[in-house]
């Protein structure tokens, strides 16, 4: 990857030239970001309404025992003011959103900014009238609806922080969360129909709230209209509830620093965290990164086809483009139903100008075939982008050529739910793109590569490490949901005075950055995260198993593929049966997403003298690189290796 055979993809005159960043632009913002961010951020801040302009731009410390993270600290903003609002007089009837259902013949629906602001300010006092108030929890477990978008903002008018669980998630998963955030209310809906099947998210609601306090109520949008059992007391239809509310709600004055949203993620240890990010830094980035990073222009569509139950829908989705006055797609759907070209023919029917998904997407669809794709007009298209893992470069020239005509930049734009937008991504007009490389950091983002052991600094351009951040931007994450210790001890303790991202990676002569993907026990399915120990205490959660360890393997579609080592109780029977048994206990634990693709019988796993399961020989066995085992001398049982090896799984 770093020799100079890697083609390199400059922007084309004409898009420099249209191009809000060009590479001079770029050069001198960027260098202007770093030198002095102040001053840098008290201008950009602007991009949004503040009610009481801020004074105090960035205070910020990533010192041992003081990590303390605030932008524009003493501003005083509404989110939701500034995605609705101040649109309102300019562009009202312009479409905020476009919905695309997952029945491709029912319709899409388009929703103006006035309707936007009549929606959220009902649900808002929809929220009021149940009793929901400024810093009070909300819990949204919803399908791709406009109510997903007009719930968050309902929350972000009064102050109300809400906390989305994906909706592929289950009972178990939800409650853990509900509790995690000790909501208040959860909104839901009667059923998620998803290509053509119908998930009743109520039913798992239900479930869920059988491990909560009772005082939790629910708040269900129709969708379906299917049959729902509602509990004795504390459900309420929204419907129901909006005919007797106004449709004006005044925003509430936020501080810059009051959380905006909590959002749990996978890590490397126990229980998902709540990732908390707050308000006036979260918007002025998510917005600013929306229009630069994928170069977003007045009347144009934007698609991003992630789910808002994951960061990339709060910010790509709603919050970035809604800040902008931006027309913004929410697709309820699957790429492959009724069939692989839905996404290109809703490029098509809605001419979609930026399109955003996720590499395994791309995989899925380019083994479709290229019919799919060129039956449709896409001469909309102007920009194409990527996020969730590293694209493999056929991905990526299959991407560029059949769905770009070779005309669209694309931007592979690297961040994470930690960073609340983009940190490391190509600027269309500005960067020369490289197949694979998320490229250079964007404004006031500051890289570095670390010595995986030492922590030592390495300034070589061309070198290879850990990624780490040396200074903060304005979407940082500010703590962990109610354990701001374990935020120190997550991000800031195994290199100190910098930000670990988790992520390996590689810098190129040209300064480009390639991530090699986690350093960490986290894998990316389907550029979905997930932490191997979820999933192992899933498994030993069941009755017949005695330990179980997980890694991730090369998987062609997903990127990886989940890797579960399973040893049973003393007197089991190793069969098949009980392999398909376990697969959809953790389907049930967790979710679909996390279900293992291969579980190996494991009598005995590898563990060192003091016990400790060597998850690197694991990983090895099956990654199918068992030539380079390295040092197996420390182990207990060396010949428990032999065995993994013998009968370990076929990937095909
Ligand atoms: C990975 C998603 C390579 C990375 C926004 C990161 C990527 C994790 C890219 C965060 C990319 C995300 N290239 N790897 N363009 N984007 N990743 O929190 O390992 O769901 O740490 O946020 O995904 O996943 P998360």
């Amino acid at each position: 990857m770093l020799d100079d055979k890697t083609p390199t993809y400059p922007p084309s005159d004409e898009m420099a030239a249209a191009a809000h960043i060009d590479r001079a632009k770029y050069d001198e913002m960027y260098a202007a970001s770093i030198a002095d961010p102040e001053a840098f951020w008290s201008e950009h801040g602007k991009r949004i309404d503040w009610i009481k302009p801020y004074t105090k731009v960035k205070n910020t410390s990533f010192a041992p025992g003081n990590i303390d993270i605030r932008w524009f600290e003493d501003g005083t903003l509404n989110v939701a003011a500034n995605c609705i609002d101040r649109h309102l007089a300019e562009r009202g009837d312009q479409t905020a959103i476009i919905w695309e259902p997952d029945d491709a013949e029912a319709g899409a629906q388009h929703i103006t900014y006035k309707q936007l602001h009549a929606h959220v300010c009902k649900m808002a006092n929809v929220l009021k009238k149940m009793g929901v108030g400024k810093g009070d929890r909300v819990v949204l477990y919803l399908p791709m609806i406009p109510q997903a978008a007009y719930a968050m903002l309902a929350c972000a008018r009064i102050g109300a922080i809400h906390s989305i669980v994906f909706a592929g998630f289950s009972a178990d998963a939800l409650g853990a969360r509900i509790n995690g955030c000790d909501a208040k209310v959860v909104i839901t809906a009667d059923g998620a129909p998803r290509g053509g099947r119908v998930t009743n998210l109520k039913d798992n609601v239900n479930k869920a709230l059988l491990h909560c306090d009772d005082a939790v109520q629910c708040l269900i949008v129709k969708r379906t209209g299917q049959q729902v059992a509602m509990r004795a007391s504390g459900d309420h239809w929204l419907h129901e509830m909006e005919a007797e509310v106004s449709n004006d709600c005044p925003p509430e004055e936020m501080g810059a620093e009051d959380p905006l949203f909590i959002l749990y993620t996978s890590g490397s240890t126990g229980q998902p965290k709540g990732v908390v990010h707050t308000t006036g830094g979260y918007i002025v980035y998510a917005s600013m990164t929306h229009e630069y990073v994928f170069d977003y222009k007045d009347g144009e569509v934007f698609w991003c086809t992630a789910d808002v139950g994951w960061v990339t829908g709060h910010s790509y989705i709603v919050y970035g483009p809604l800040a902008n006055g931006a027309t913004t797609l929410m697709f309820e759907g699957v790429p492959t139903y009724p069939d692989a070209g839905r996404f290109w023919k809703v490029c098509q029917d809605h001419k979609v100008a930026q399109f955003y998904t996720a590499p395994t997407a791309i995989r899925a669809l380019m083994a479709k075939g290229n019919d799919y794709v060129t039956k449709y007009d896409l001469s909309s298209l102007r920009i194409l982008g990527t996020v969730g893992e590293p694209i493999n470069p056929e991905a990526w020239n299959w991407y560029n050529e059949v769905v770009g005509g070779k005309r669209c930049p694309i931007v592979d734009t690297w961040w994470q739910t930690e960073t609340g937008g983009h940190l490391l991504t190509p600027l269309p007009g500005a960067i020369a793109t490289k197949p694979g490389s998320a490229t250079l950091p964007f404004f006031g983002v500051h890289p570095v590569v670390l010595e995986p052991t030492s922590g030592e600094e390495i300034h070589e351009t061309a070198t290879e490490g850990v990624l780490c951040m040396k200074d903060s931007w304005p979407a940082q994450m500010r703590t962990v949901w109610g354990d701001h210790a374990r935020f120190e001890k997550t991000y800031f303790s195994d290199y100190k005075n910098y930000y670990f991202t988790g992520d390996g990676c590689r810098r190129d002569a040209d300064g480009y950055y390639w991530i090699t993907g986690r350093v960490d026990d986290v894998i990316n399915v389907s550029g979905h995260r997930m932490g191997t120990a979820e999933v192992e205490s899933a498994l030993v959660a069941h009755e017949k198993v005695a330990e179980a360890a997980v890694v991730g393997y090369p998987h062609e579609v997903k990127g990886q593929g989940i890797y579960a080592y399973v040893t049973l109780m003393e007197g089991q029977e190793y069969t098949d049966d009980l392999r398909k048994e376990l697969s959809d206990w953790v389907r049930a634990e967790i979710g679909p997403i996390a279900k293992p693709d291969l579980i190996q019988w494991a009598p005995g796993l590898p563990k060192t003298r003091s016990g400790k399961i060597m998850r690197r020989i694991l990983r090895k066995i099956a990654e199918d690189d068992f030539g380079a085992l390295g040092d197996t001398s420390t182990l207990a049982d060396p010949s428990v290796v032999d065995d993994l090896i013998e009968n370990r799984m076929n990937r095909k």
